[in-house]
């Protein structure tokens, strides 16, 4: 099969080789000259496991290749695939002129009836538009062309992509006709013929709710279980136990219970926020998910409320932040909590304290005023108290006592639970840690 991929960001350029991977011909197209370069020469210009070896090993096979012009990708090819970005607008509604672009362009330089696939994740019924883009750009050169819509949502987390592409839980193809369908299914064929999952064939519009509805759900997930850990920080209870013990039902499942710091990234908080947005449009007050929502903000400003239980004012205090990346394992700080925590320790009149062990160069000439440590334990050295805002695995290392000795006044924030807390109150430790009970003020 040949296959064009329109946009090589993060969704773009792991489907690109995970395609070829599986044998396939495929061109990228971007309309960054300069990622282009790099890819053309075989660099990824982001950390994904797994990711350079299969660009290499697709460049080398002749299977992948990249250019900046859509005139040398489109034609020839039999299906393409747009995974341009959906920005947020002002008003929180995705931006669609990309993917609007990408389809006229395919209109205007396609030499035979294409499957035009969206892979971004867009609105439902964004695949209509996308007809009647193609059509009305078909009608305008008078070739009578008719292009397939498809919507093949991706499930790809950051830091997992390449392994939930090569191998994930589902693919959903949504099209409305039986050919459509067929080439589709000849492009995964490969895939499935050394990895058993369900292929849900639908058609467009529910391809496209089950991107948006399985991201909202796993986000409401999340702000479940922070409310839940609010409740038990009053009640004093176990959070962690709480979770585990709801996890052993099969129909609730562990996964997407860690309590925490709320959820960030680059998907979950723009597509809950389009989400109500595309429902309130189609006339649906979409109330849970505002409540998803409030309970996310809430779980960002969590550590200034407990700083300023714990130590009073906030003023003037050295705070080391531990954690910048919107979760472990990504230098991606695209809405990361840590970043409402760092500008709420800001707004106090405190000195943060930065510490990442990939992040930090996202945020060459921001906050000036921020003090970026090449340690934890630099970051950490004469602080008046520490929030752990990313649960990285050396965080996790740094024993209790080892705080206590580097800490000028021993306040603690652990919003990942990375740390045991009877063993940081074991260490003298005046410690709040995400659903955990609440322990007395001690006095400083
Ligand atoms: C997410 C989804 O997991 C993917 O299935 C989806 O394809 C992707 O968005 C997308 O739409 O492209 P990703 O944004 O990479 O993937 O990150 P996740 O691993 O899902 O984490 C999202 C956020 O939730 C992070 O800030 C993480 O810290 C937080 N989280 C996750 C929690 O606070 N608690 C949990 O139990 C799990």
């Amino acid at each position: 099969m040949r296959i064009c991929i329109i946009g090589v960001g993060h969704v773009g350029l792991v489907s690109a080789a995970c395609f070829a991977e599986l044998g396939h011909d495929v061109v990228g197209v971007d309309d960054d000259p300069a990622k282009i370069a790099a890819l053309s020469a075989g660099e990824v210009p982001f950390y994904e496991p797994g990711l350079q070896d299969i660009v290499s090993a697709g460049l080398e096979a002749g299977r992948l290749s990249f250019t900046g012009s859509h005139a040398e990708a489109i034609p020839g090819v039999d299906a393409v695939f747009i995974c341009v970005g959906t920005p947020r607008r002002e008003d929180g509604a995705p931006n669609l002129a990309y993917v609007q672009r990408a389809a006229a362009s395919v209109a205007q330089l396609a030499d035979r009836p294409v499957a035009v696939i969206e892979k971004s994740t867009v609105p439902v019924r964004t695949g209509e538009r996308i007809k009647q883009a193609l059509a009305l750009q078909a009608q305008a050169q008078g070739t009578g062309m008719i292009h397939r819509v498809v919507s093949n949502p991706e499930f790809l987390r950051e830091g997992n992509a390449v392994e939930d592409t090569l191998r994930p839980d589902r693919v959903v193809v949504g099209a409305d006709d039986e050919h459509a369908h067929a080439l589709l299914r000849d492009i995964y064929e490969p895939l499935l013929a050394v990895h058993d999952c369900p292929y849900v064939a639908t058609d467009v519009r529910t391809a496209e709710l089950i991107k948006h509805s399985s991201n909202a759900f796993l986000a409401t997930k999340i702000s479940f279980i922070n409310a839940v850990a609010r409740i038990c920080e009053l009640a004093g209870a176990d959070v962690q136990t709480v979770a585990d013990a709801m996890g052993h039902d099969a129909r609730i499942g562990r996964a997407f219970l860690n309590a925490g710091l709320g959820y960030g990234g680059s998907c979950f908080p723009k597509d809950v926020e389009a989400f109500i947005h595309i429902a309130a449009d189609l006339g649906y007050d979409f109330g849970l998910l505002r409540e998803t929502e409030r309970i996310n903000r809430e779980a960002k400003s969590w550590p200034i409320a407990e700083l300023r239980r714990l130590m009073w004012n906030v003023t003037d205090k050295e705070v080391a932040v531990l954690g910048l990346a919107f979760k472990p394992g990504t230098d991606d700080i695209r809405d990361a909590p840590a970043i409402d925590v760092i500008e709420d320790l800001r707004a106090e009149g405190a000195t943060v304290r930065l510490h990442d062990p990939v992040a930090l160069h996202q945020i060459s000439d921001r906050w000036p005023d921020v003090v970026r440590c090449a340690s934890a334990e630099e970051a950490l050295e004469g602080a008046h108290a520490v929030v752990v805002a990313t649960e990285w695995d050396e965080y996790r290392a740094i024993r209790p006592e080892r705080l206590a000795e580097l800490l000028t006044y021993p306040v603690v924030i652990d919003a990942r639970a990375v740390w045991d807390p009877v063993a940081l109150a074991d260490a003298g430790l005046s410690a709040a840690t995400v659903g955990q009970p609440r322990t007395e003020v001690s006095v400083l």
